[in-house]
């Protein structure tokens, strides 16, 4: 038995714990390991990989990163292949995708990777590889695992920031205005907005309304606090950018990261009269060590991607479904994303401490 292992689509903390895992867990069972690098993308042209064997992942649970590299930019389905002259054009290349994975002995991969990893995953499957799948995103935006790793480093990251925005906040009579990671999913800055007691949180599941968010701003200043924290996912946008276009539209808009903080800033700064700021967190939320949650969550990730190997759950993906760990069809998750319920509890709990979701 020789499995493949790959990371695709943007980097979490905790890729490395998962790695690890599943490498000691094979050889564990006298099986043999490869790392596949940069995601499907490794197993094209010259296959890009490298044996993994128990010194190649000793002490690495605990860093962010990859050891494998990854890339969101390697989709076998239409990868850009140059042309004679210079241009690019996008091809299939699953067939020699498949070659090279039999060529090498790969009796069976794990894609580790989001949405768009365990796609290719699907898509793969149904010609002909066996693979199993274990979620990976910041996001938390994958169907079917109540979490995915990643999730809670990434929170963490962001409740630290936004501590450190509070004082100098204070201190300034300001507004401050964070944007987190997430895409079209809510929940970085739900749960970091709540864990951190913002005044007014924004998701792109709750369209806003910015005289609603000026309004709790002045609100505040009028029972003398006058400083306000706005936590705003990448993905949020107001009531108005919705008329005339569907929510699958907004669904599939193109984000571009600072836009949401950039153009809050300006409109809160000119419905309050207040001094406002803003911070992109950006990409520190992807990196740095995992936290304690997340490296468990991985170990076990890795450990039951091994688990449904041995008991052939092609085109199945691990899941957390507490207490239990779980496989489910990659197809079941990827029918629908993950978003955050506006009825959830921790909405409620957020408009029960007086934070605006500025609806
Ligand atoms: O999916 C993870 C994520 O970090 C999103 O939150 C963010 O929108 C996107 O990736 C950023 O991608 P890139 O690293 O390509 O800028």
């Amino acid at each position: 038995m020789k499995i493949g292992l790959l990371t695709g689509g943007g980097d979490a903390p905790g890729l490395n714990a998962v790695l690890r895992t599943a490498v000691l867990s094979a050889v564990n069972r006298g099986w043999e390991v490869v790392g596949i690098r940069h995601g499907f993308a490794g197993l094209l042209g010259e296959p890009d990989i490298m044996p993994l064997n128990r010194s190649s992942v000793s002490g690495i649970a605990h860093l962010g990163g990859t050891i494998l590299r990854t890339t969101n930019r390697g989709n076998p389905l239409c990868f850009p292949v140059k042309c004679d002259d210079g241009s690019y054009v996008e091809k299939d290349c699953t067939d020699e995708l498949i070659e090279n994975a039999t060529k090498l002995g790969i009796t069976a991969l794990v894609a580790i990777g989001g949405d768009g990893t365990l796609g290719i995953a699907l898509e793969l499957v149904r010609r002909g590889l066996k693979i199993v799948g274990v979620p990976k995103t910041i996001d938390n935006d994958v169907s079917g695992t109540i979490t995915t790793f990643g999730f809670d480093t990434a929170v963490n990251t962001a409740i630290e920031a936004i501590d450190k925005l509070h004082t100098t906040a204070e201190s300034h009579d300001r507004v401050m205005v964070m944007e987190v990671m997430g895409r079209h999913a809510g929940f970085i800055a739900l749960h970091a907005g709540v864990a951190s007691t913002a005044d007014v949180i924004l998701i792109p599941e709750i369209p806003y309304d910015i005289e609603q968010v000026c309004e709790k701003i002045i609100s505040r200043d009028r029972e003398g606090h006058n400083f306000s924290i706005v936590v705003a996912a990448e993905g949020a946008y107001s009531k108005a950018d919705m008329s005339g276009h569907s929510s699958a539209t907004m669904e599939h808009r193109a984000i571009r990261a600072g836009s949401v903080a950039e153009r809050l800033t300006r409109e809160i700064h000119n419905g309050t009269g207040k001094e406002t700021r803003s911070l992109v967190l950006g990409h520190l939320q992807r990196g740095g060590a995992p936290t304690g949650y997340d490296r468990l969550l991985a170990t076990r990730f890795g450990a039951a991607a091994v688990t449904a190997i041995q008991n052939k759950k092609w085109g199945e993906m691990v899941a957390l479904q507490s207490p239990n760990l779980v496989t489910i069809p990659i197809e079941d998750v990827l029918r629908e994303p993950k978003r955050v319920d506006p009825e959830h509890d921790i909405v409620q709990a957020a408009r029960a401490t007086g934070i605006s979701l500025g609806d």
